[in-house]
């Protein structure tokens, strides 16, 4: 949830915090702050709000080579400058992602300590432990080892102690942390786009790992053996982690779906065939597909493709709820876990259960080497690049792609993926088209419904998160059919409502449907690959009509592009919405 990065080096410290910290600034926008050593002290400053208030706060003549920066997401109190981090107790200043479950105990003994504090955050109880930890041991190494047996719960820390002011020590459990080095310096964070424009390669740290950096850097795992760790590096360019031309991460990240269709393609087709790289899940005859947000709406469209081709069951579960169910699940049933960041904590905590449950897991993933990646019995990658803007769009394309990739490798139905070969150029039409007309019937309202059977109802479930999420217009989805049992009650003069039909099948019925919301006043925007003569819509986005397996990924891009424009129009904080971070690490 939060972000974080650390130097130590030749260079001024300031600069590389500063930057570090906006370019992590999508993890947690709520509060940030940094602690650097200066003249063998610790010296912190925080501030509420975005990074930007922070920098505003800083003496730009701090001369320190050595620091730690934060930026927080609200978990355990509110948001002031007391519970933003970094956090100092004694000798020690922390920063913490994650959360710390045992902290009421390990503050009870702190209590009893005479430690006092500040505000209400776990991590500021752990900062305290650690340095009671250290005055009882007077050896960090040791101290970590043993805040590591005693702490229950998720962190990636960086740690400074006064004591050792030219040390950055740093460890993780289940929450990311890389650690990458220059000829002038060693930096840590959170994820790869806060470094790579000084480096792309790195070390990604597993849990439990320890690491001194001291103009060098040690490894160490939990018994305190010195250990090598194998180098990384970042296979994209430093522009597809930045902005570039655009005015919004998630403008970029949509205009990148063309080259996203292109790369798995590239990756997993060669000549219309499926290549070594998509396995084949012969098998199985049951399918879970478990996700949060829009990766859980995903499994909810890919259910349909699965069901209909490869003819067997798929159940769709949300991963905070999978965990507390009975499951009927078996040696040949097939659990695919959908996350984008790979990070989320109900995910990762469902799958740990899945296994447990000696069920076969898949992942599928856009973050390399993340904890889901890494923990599933197989992972594929949707090779979707660096995702910034908080509501996802790229990844939740490729997501869909390549969940059909899988279904149409079970089902033997090779011959289709020749209808994947114009859909980068079609995506493309589709995000050229002008939005700004129909965005103009949404951003006045309260509220705003879409309608759908069938897939369509998967389309109108992610299209109506996306909306609210970014535009704040208190938006819902509901199967076509279902509307006249309750919500029909909500529609009023002008209220919007977004119809999709993409299955000639379900059309005629949707559209009834859309016609008893229309009597009761509502704006009908239509989205559909077939346009009706009988003109029953105020506006209608067209799709041009290939094949049902790519019809519907096609329809997610005015979806996405819809919220665009409305979000645009209110002149809200698209790439970092109120409340939300991208990657959620708390369950
Ligand atoms: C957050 C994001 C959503 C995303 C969900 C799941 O809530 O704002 O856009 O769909 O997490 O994230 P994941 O990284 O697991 O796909």
């Amino acid at each position: 949830m939060c972000g974080i990065i650390g130097y130590q080096g030749k260079n001024s410290v300031v600069p590389i915090l500063l930057d570090g910290l906006k370019s992590l600034e999508y993890r947690g926008y709520d509060s940030a702050g940094i602690a650097v050593c200066e003249n063998n002290k610790v010296k912190i400053i925080k501030a509420v709000g975005k990074v930007a208030n922070l920098e505003k706060k800083i003496d730009k003549n701090i001369s320190s080579q050595i620091g730690i920066a934060h930026t927080r997401w609200a978990t355990h109190g509110g948001v002031c400058e007391e519970n933003a981090h970094p956090h100092h107790q004694g000798v020690i200043s922390l920063v913490h992602n994650g959360i710390i479950e045992n902290y009421v105990e390990l503050k009870n003994i702190l209590l009893k300590k005479k430690y006092t504090f500040k505000g209400q955050t776990d991590s500021e109880v752990l900062c305290a432990f650690i340095d009671m930890l250290y005055k009882e041991n007077k050896d960090m190494l040791k101290t970590i080892s043993l805040m590591q047996k005693e702490v229950k719960g998720s962190y990636a820390l960086l740690i400074l102690n006064e004591e050792e002011p030219d040390k950055v020590y740093a460890t993780r459990c289940n929450s990311p942390l890389i650690v990458s080095y220059t000829d002038d310096g060693i930096y840590f964070a959170s994820d790869v786009p806060a470094i790579i424009k000084y480096t792309k390669k790195y070390y990604l740290l597993d849990n439990n790992d320890i690491v001194i950096a001291h103009n060098s850097i040690e490894f160490y795992n939990k018994n305190l053996d010195k250990i090598t760790k194998k180098e990384e590096v970042f296979d994209k360019t430093v522009e597809e982690a930045q902005k570039g031309e655009y005015k919004h991460f998630m403008l970029k990240e949509i205009n990148d779906e063309p080259k996203v269709i292109r790369e798995l393609l590239n990756y997993y087709v060669k000549d219309n065939k499926f290549n070594d790289n998509m396995p084949y899940f012969k098998k199985y005859n049951k399918i879970f597909i478990v996700g949060c947000g829009s990766a859980y709406y995903t499994g909810e469209i890919a259910k349909n493709i699965f069901e209909k081709y490869v003819g067997i069951p798929v159940y769709c579960y949300l991963a905070s709820e999978y965990r507390y169910q009975k499951h009927f699940y078996d040696k040949n049933t097939l659990v695919i876990f959908i996350s984008q960041s790979g990070e989320t904590a109900d995910t990762l905590e469902a799958l740990r259960k899945t296994k447990e449950n000696g069920v076969d897991a898949l992942a599928i993933v856009n973050v390399y080497a993340s904890s889901i990646a890494r923990e599933a019995d197989k992972v594929l990658y949707i090779k979707a690049g660096v995702e910034i803007a908080v509501a996802t769009t790229k990844a939740f394309i490729a997501q869909v792609c390549l969940l059909t990739f899988i279904a149409l490798k079970m089902a033997g139905k090779e011959e289709l993926l020749k209808y994947f070969a114009n859909l980068d150029k079609e995506i493309e039409k589709l995000i050229n088209l002008d939005y700004k007309p129909v965005a103009k019937h949404f951003y006045k309202s309260h509220s705003a419904f879409f309608i759908g059977r069938g897939i369509d109802y998967g389309l109108c479930e992610e299209g109506s998160l996306k909306l609210k999420e970014i535009s704040y217009i208190n938006s819902s989805a509901f199967p076509a059919g279902e509307l006249k049992h309750g919500t029909i009650s909500l529609i009023e003069e002008n209220t919007p409502v977004v119809v999709i039909t993409s299955n000639p099948d379900l059309k005629p019925k949707t559209i009834s449907n859309a016609k008893e919301v229309k009597a009761r006043g509502a704006y009908l925007l239509y989205i559909t690959n077939d346009k009706e003569k009988d003109k029953f819509y105020n506006d209608v986005i067209e799709i041009r009509h290939i094949h049902e397996i790519v019809d519907s990924i096609m329809m997610v891009v005015p979806l996405q592009m819809l919220a665009y424009h409305v979000a645009l129009l209110k002149k809200l904080d698209i790439d970092k919405p109120r409340n939300l971070a991208k990657s959620v690490t708390v369950e």
